[in-house]
């Protein structure tokens, strides 16, 4: 987008889409780090999960997320989802003349950045796992590093569940984790929005010498570091959040609060075209 396409956007929303809940994590943190600005959020509840999907579905699916969120003339665009940004966020940057932050360059960047004995944990989707995408990005930042990867499709359903602590979770993440225990991983990569809210018990699990890296933080400080480089930082705003779900809004409340750190007050449930 050209310079004055984008100055007419500049008190526009921040645009966030999810395949469902996970992605008010990186909403979290953006409202955190920049809490003027006003965000306007998708979870495509009807299409949950995108992660054992296939990379061809997770592009459509993700494309109509986009544009339904541009639809509200965002300033930026984040996609959330970890499965969507390691299989389709080139899609997404030749389709939309915006600024478009995935999460899994900020992530890599980071691991790479701290991992002191270079072997680098990365746990996830079958389809973020399988695409290669965090694995592909490290060796290109420093093809020394050792990589192990694992795709761990229980946690998403446990965590969606409301079940972030106790025996049954512990023995799942244990069983999942159980190659990483010995292999001096320093730095573990969370590449999944939800893997968050197990961040206590994947500690327990991996030990207090392995550094866990979540997406959230990382893509919220991206989001800054754009927002202020093109000038487009809002200021003296108190920010809006609207909520928009593909499916029924009414669980997202409920168990969206503990994604969000919050209430959520308003969902509005919209039918997108297949
Ligand atoms: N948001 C997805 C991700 O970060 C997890 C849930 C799903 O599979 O859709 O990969």
């Amino acid at each position: 987008m050209d310079k004055d396409g984008l100055d007419r956007r500049l008190n526009k929303p921040i645009g966030v889409f999810d395949s469902g809940l996970g992605g008010l994590t990186v909403v979290r943190q953006i409202n955190r780090y920049l809490p003027a600005e006003d965000i306007v959020y998708f979870g495509d509840l009807a299409n949950l999960p995108y992660g054992t999907k296939s990379r061809e579905q997770i592009t459509r699916l993700s494309v109509r997320a986009a544009e339904f969120l541009n639809s509200f003339k965002i300033k930026l665009l984040v996609s959330a989802c970890n499965s969507s940004s390691a299989t389709s966020l080139a899609v997404l940057k030749r389709r939309f003349r915006l600024p478009i932050v995935g999460v899994i360059e900020p992530v890599a960047r980071e691991a790479v950045k701290i991992t002191q004995n270079k072997r680098i944990g990365i746990i996830g989707t079958n389809a973020t796992i399988e695409s290669k995408a965090y694995q592909k990005k490290i060796k290109r930042l420093d093809p020394t590093v050792k990589i192990l990867a694992k795709s761990c499709p229980l946690l998403v359903p446990l965590v969606e569940e409301g079940w972030l602590n106790g025996k049954i979770v512990q023995a799942v993440i244990e069983k999942y984790l159980e190659d990483f225990k010995d292999k001096n991983i320093d730095t573990l990569i969370l590449g999944c929005t939800h893997y968050p809210l197990l961040k206590n018990t994947i500690s327990r699990v991996m030990g207090k010498k392995t550094t866990l890296l979540d997406s959230a933080y990382l893509a919220a400080c991206k989001v800054k570091e754009i927002l202020a480089k093109k000038e487009m930082l809002v200021q003296n705003n108190s920010s809006k959040i609207k909520f928009y779900v593909s499916d029924l809004p009414d669980r997202f409340k409920v168990i969206g609060r503990k994604f969000l750190g919050r209430k959520i007050r308003q969902v509005s449930r919209v039918r997108l075209d297949v």
